[in-house]
């Protein structure tokens, strides 16, 4: 069984004039324990918002208004806050885009740590929980000592390292990493991207990377979820993903990435930009930056639902779905 299975996640944002916005719709994907997921997609088009509601961390404005959130079988949806509270953390934990530069600066690494082992669940003692600290600190590569300074005092990746050691700090069996490797630099996101994979195999995380670097997700991921504004694109293996991408912009993403495989190769960038949610087009949303549906009443007029085309491969666009018919 799927140790997550989010099945057509909904999610709107109330404006301050009332209006809802469609942040997120109809977006489902599943995670085996062990396995890890890249969501990938350009800037705003939901990634964060999706990972916010695993946990039930939405912003004020946010609402998840349809689907089902599945944890070990049991829709988290569906219980209350009090037991919302026992599995965050411990069941699903996040390292938090930007969490590196959010550590307090006047604590010291190791007692931000703590506050993080003090999960009420987590009965543990201070004396028990300093050694734990080490020990998390150890298991990101930082030797324990260091835990005594403050932030201002750690290197970038140091700061990455100390968050995710937080976030593992109550066990969980999913961990999610929003964007872990923006902000660093070139050799320091290489070593943080190892270090999840390493935590990924020695802890059998289910591991959720949102990122935008496809290259990372080659690398490290099982399965890929592509969104286009607040849509699923594309959902598959990450083999099918980037050998046999089918939706439009599955194939320009890939197009406008450096080939990893053939470094030099030309950057294609995608024209246009993604839509607006105060705007969005009644069609698919990709279609006003489709290289194929461009004059097609279909995708002008009619959303797509994803479809399977293949067993483990979703994908919504009315092209597709077409010539699999
Ligand atoms: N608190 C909020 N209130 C209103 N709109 C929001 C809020 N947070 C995010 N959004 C909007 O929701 C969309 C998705 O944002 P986000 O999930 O942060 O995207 P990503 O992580 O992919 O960059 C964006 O259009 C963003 O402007
Ligand atoms: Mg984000």
């Amino acid at each position: 069984m799927s140790v997550l299975d989010v099945r057509d996640l909904t999610i709107q944002y109330l404006t301050e004039q009332g209006d809802a916005l469609l942040a997120v719709e109809g977006v489902s994907f599943s995670l085996e324990q062990g396995r890890s997921l890249g969501l990938v997609g350009e800037s705003g088009c939901g990634k964060t918002t999706v990972m916010l509601s695993l946990l039930r961390l939405l912003p004020e404005a946010g609402r998840i208004t349809r689907g089902q959130i599945l944890f070990n079988g049991q829709d988290l949806l569906q219980i209350s806050e009090r037991e919302m509270r026992a599995i965050r953390w411990n069941g699903i934990s996040m390292v938090f885009q930007g969490a590196m530069n959010a550590l307090n600066p006047v604590r010291t690494v190791e007692s931000q740590i703590i506050e993080a082992i003090q999960h009420p669940d987590m009965k543990i003692n201070s004396q028990q929980a300093v050694l734990r600290a080490g020990e998390l600190l150890e298991l990101v590569g930082i030797p324990a000592k260091r835990g005594k300074q403050y932030p201002h005092q750690f290197s970038g990746g140091m700061k990455q390292r100390a968050v995710i050691a937080m976030a593992l700090a109550c066990n969980p069996s999913v961990l999610i990493a929003d964007e872990p490797t923006t902000a660093l630099d070139v050799m320091i996101q290489a070593q943080i991207i190892e270090l999840l994979e390493t935590l990924q195999k020695e802890l059998n995380l289910a591991l959720v990377i949102v990122t935008h670097d496809l290259g990372v997700v080659a690398e490290m991921c099982d399965e890929v979820l592509v969104m286009y504004g607040g849509t699923l694109a594309e959902y598959a293996n990450s083999d099918t993903i980037f050998n046999d991408p089918r939706h439009p912009y599955t194939q320009r993403l890939l197009r406008a990435f450096p080939d990893i495989a053939e470094p030099g190769s030309e950057l294609a960038s995608i024209p246009g930009s993604p839509p607006r949610l105060d705007d969005l087009p009644p069609g698919c949303r990709f279609q006003p930056r489709c290289q194929f549906g461009e004059e097609q009443p279909i995708c002008v007029q009619q959303r797509p639902d994803s479809i399977e085309i293949a067993p483990g491969h979703r994908t919504a666009c009315h092209l597709i779905a077409e010539l699999e018919r």
